[in-house]
């Protein structure tokens, strides 16, 4: 399987805390049948101020410690870019990592705030667009303003938006209302990729295969193969070496 979103590099925002912690949790990613993970650490500006430089560089030191460590993980890095109207200059000036790219489009784990959808969403997803870039919304089924306006999910997909679904959330770690919508918006066929969101080998680790049983009973195997393993390997492969 493939895991597009994680926070698997160590001390740079609020995932793993030290390489130690990493590692446990590649180790653990791979046990539970992961091959490709992509390390996708948030860029909030004011709060985590990630930049590509410097998360090229971090990969590079993880695979070099996770072959050393005997880790058999295909690593890679991209990151969750919390919306902001600041993203403009950073677009303009080639600093945000895709998460990958589908016939010539470039795609962004764009994050919306937890609590609310923020004005202006909309022309800011446009205005993407115009960039040739697409958007993909994770974990929209934890989002309050989604969860009490399901109408926000229709509105961008209208707009071109993906999404990608929290794997916890469809085994109920995320509370009943994070499930119903992940099981009404797998039903519908609105979600294209599931991704673990780790962030600790406690508090949410890197773990799919449960949650692929469960898509698999819902919808069928085909499906939960496009959904785990297709699509992120299509979306992610110019990111990976080989
Ligand atoms: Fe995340």
């Amino acid at each position: 399987m493939f895991d597009i979103h994680s926070h698997i590099l160590p001390g740079i925002d609020d995932g793993a805390k030290d390489l130690n912690e990493s590692l446990a949790l590649l180790k653990m990613a791979q046990n539970d049948g992961i091959t490709h993970m992509v390390a996708t650490p948030h860029i909030h500006i004011g709060r985590f101020n990630n930049s590509a430089k410097a998360l090229n560089n971090d990969i590079d030191v993880l695979k070099r410690e996770a072959l050393n460590a005997g880790i058999d993980l295909k690593l890679a890095v991209a990151a969750e870019v919390r919306l902001d109207i600041e993203l403009m200059a950073m677009v303009m000036a080639g600093q945000l990592p895709f998460i990958g790219a589908l016939d010539s489009v470039n795609y962004l784990l764009l994050e919306l705030p937890h609590s609310h959808v923020p004005q202006g969403y909309d022309k800011f997803i446009n205005w993407l667009s115009k960039q040739n870039i697409k958007a993909i919304i994770p974990h929209p089924e934890r989002n309050r303003d989604i969860q009490a306006n399901p109408f926000y999910i229709e509105r961008l997909k209208q707009l071109g938006c993906d999404f990608q679904l929290t794997a916890s959330s469809i085994e109920g770690a995320w509370g009943d209302t994070a499930k119903a919508i992940s099981i009404d918006m797998l039903q519908k066929g609105l979600v294209s990729y599931v991704a673990s969101d780790a962030h600790s080998v406690k508090r949410r680790p890197p773990l799919l295969s449960n949650a692929k049983r469960l898509v698999t009973d819902l919808i069928g195997e085909l499906e939960a193969q496009h959904l785990f393993v297709n699509n992120p390997q299509r979306l992610t492969e110019s990111l990976f070496d080989e």
